[in-house]
């Protein structure tokens, strides 16, 4: 799909990847931007900068670990953009700290609504506007390598990962049937606040490789949206590791 004249919806638009991505589809041609976030100092922030670079920057202040409110907004970015071609399901939430088993119920319950339950209602919204339109789409849900082996520090995140990346590759068929692509993205560990950059566990990994930046994936993001041929398979961005 050319980027170009479309209109888009980003989750988790004023954090590091999500406004990376936002400010890559203004840059290609996007016509319009809903950006969704929590933040709103954030989504006003990029906004002016979505507007500075020529397209329309909608915003949509949500909290998405409140499932009605999630509906809510997505419906609302449907209507007020005139109908999405692209969403990327990005927002999400770790665990910790602290870490697991020492993390709290109450956290571990909004990683679930966030990371898992908001992007499942997002591809599924997303699939019934694209359907009812009759048009085609592309719908980008923001996983993790973390959703590819076991994290045990928090196992919550894994399976948040993991559920997103099941749902999106169980979506495959809508591409032959629809023409709508569904596509998981797994980064690997990506230079935003959501890393604890502090953590004892981490340090190991961070010693090791070289942190991907959020427009190393806003790239891959892009990849995905012009590649008619991608759908349901996770595209996954690994870190390099760094030189001995
Ligand atoms: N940074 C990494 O290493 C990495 C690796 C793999 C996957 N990811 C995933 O990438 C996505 C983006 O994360 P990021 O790295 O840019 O981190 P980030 O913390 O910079 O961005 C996350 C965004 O989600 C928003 N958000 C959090 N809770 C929300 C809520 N309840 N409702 C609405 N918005 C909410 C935050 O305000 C923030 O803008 C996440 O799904 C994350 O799990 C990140």
């Amino acid at each position: 799909m050319d980027i170009q004249g479309k209109r888009a919806l980003v989750t988790g638009a004023s954090g590091g990847i999500g406004r990376a991505c936002a400010l890559m589809l203004a840059r290609n041609g996007a016509s319009t931007v809903v950006l969704a976030d929590i933040d709103e100092k954030g989504l006003a922030d990029l906004a002016a900068d979505i507007g500075r670079l020529g397209a329309e920057a909608l915003t949509e202040t949500v909290d998405l670990s409140d499932s009605a409110a999630a509906i809510a907004m997505y419906e609302s970015a449907e209507k007020r953009s005139g109908g999405l071609d692209i969403i990327h399901n990005n927002a999400g939430i770790m665990g910790g700290p602290p870490d697991f088993p020492d993390d709290n119920i109450g956290r571990m319950i909004a990683a679930t609504q966030i990371n898992l339950i908001a992007m499942m209602i997002g591809t599924k919204m997303g699939v019934d506007f694209m359907r009812a339109r009759g048009v085609p789409g592309v719908i980008i849900n923001t996983a993790s390598t973390a959703a590819l082996g076991p994290l045990p520090k928090d196992p919550a995140y894994a399976a948040s990962k993991r559920g997103i990346l099941a749902y999106s590759e169980s979506c495959k068929p809508l591409h032959a049937e629809f023409g709508i692509r569904v596509v998981p993205l797994c980064p690997a560990v990506t230079d935003t606040p959501i890393v604890a950059k502090d953590a004892a566990w981490l340090q190991p990994i961070l010693e090791s490789i070289r942190l991907l930046t959020p427009e190393e994936i806003a790239r891959e993001v892009r990849r995905i949206i012009e590649d008619d041929g991608l759908s349901g398979e996770a595209v996954v961005v690994n870190n390099e590791p760094l030189a001995q």
